[in-house]
């Protein structure tokens, strides 16, 4: 695997992108969209990077079985999971529930979640902390709103949402982490934040991370999310800081998708 990008101090750190289906596609529609996929993934020749598709709850059992069937390379990921194990909470799902479908990442924190399902800082915390023990990989997300920016307060909410989110988490288990930069003013808007400025914030936010879990900071992948095109990712690649993306929208479609993917094709 190619070095691609590497911060100021050490480590290399393999890209990775990141299907968000968020409420779309039913398993049926799942499955061709993930063939799709698949097709394009397995006859090109090109230096990949991770590839995750986190799907709606009920489509993971489908893409599992072909993913397994068809040796399709990519991981799977879920959207949210409950930070308990099992119990009385109605509609959940628990990282031991996500892990024995063999999903490998699971996303906490989405602004989705945080302004609509009232997910806070501390639950986010929780939620990481459980699907680490659960031997699975969160992508967590961080972003301020419109409002914070235009405040100049950008560095402040992401710096409190990223020391929120590890608090408790030892430095080992943080190298498995992945995060998610995702300014809400630029998901599904169609105005996506400079590559200059993107770079910056998560360059700020590896700063928070090497004050909280050290050298760990290296290793830990951040990716930029909020309208991600084929048309931009090779600008926001080219930053040292960005390590992948996160993509809503242009996940759907897998033509699409794949062309984010092979960016460097
Ligand atoms: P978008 O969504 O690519 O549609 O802006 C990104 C996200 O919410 O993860």
């Amino acid at each position: 695997m190619a070095i691609l990008t590497e911060s100021e101090n050490i480590a290399p750190r393999r890209p990775i992108m990141a299907a968000n289906w968020k409420m779309h596609h039913d398993h049926l529609v799942a499955i061709q969209v993930l063939q799709k996929l698949s097709y394009r993934l397995q006859k090109t020749d090109f230096e990949d990077p991770d590839v995750v598709v986190c799907a709606p709850f009920t489509d993971l059992r489908t893409l599992r079985t072909l993913i397994e069937a068809d040796k399709i390379p990519v991981f799977l990921g879920a959207q949210n999971c409950h930070w308990e194990k099992s119990g009385a909470f109605t509609g959940e799902v628990s990282v031991p529930m996500l892990s024995k479908l063999g999903v490998t990442y699971v996303i906490v924190g989405h602004s989705e979640r945080r302004q609509f399902f009232g997910e806070t800082d501390e639950t986010v915390n929780l939620k990481t902390k459980a699907v680490l023990a659960g031997e699975m990989n969160p992508i967590i997300c961080v972003g301020e709103t419109l409002d914070e920016r235009e405040q100049g307060r950008t560095n402040e909410r992401v710096a409190a949402q990223t020391r929120a989110a590890f608090a408790g988490v030892k430095s080992v288990d943080a190298e498995r982490c992945v995060m998610a930069y995702e300014p809400i003013w630029a998901i599904g808007t169609g105005h996506t934040a400079t590559s200059e400025d993107a770079n910056t914030t998560i360059g700020e936010i590896r700063r928070v991370l090497r004050d909280v879990v050290g050298s760990s900071a290296d290793v830990i992948r951040i990716q930029y999310g909020g309208s991600v095109k084929p048309g931009n990712i090779a600008d926001l690649m080219a930053m040292p800081e960005i390590d992948g993306a996160l993509v809503g929208g242009a996940s759907l479609d897998p033509d699409d998708f794949y062309r984010i993917v092979a960016y460097r094709a």
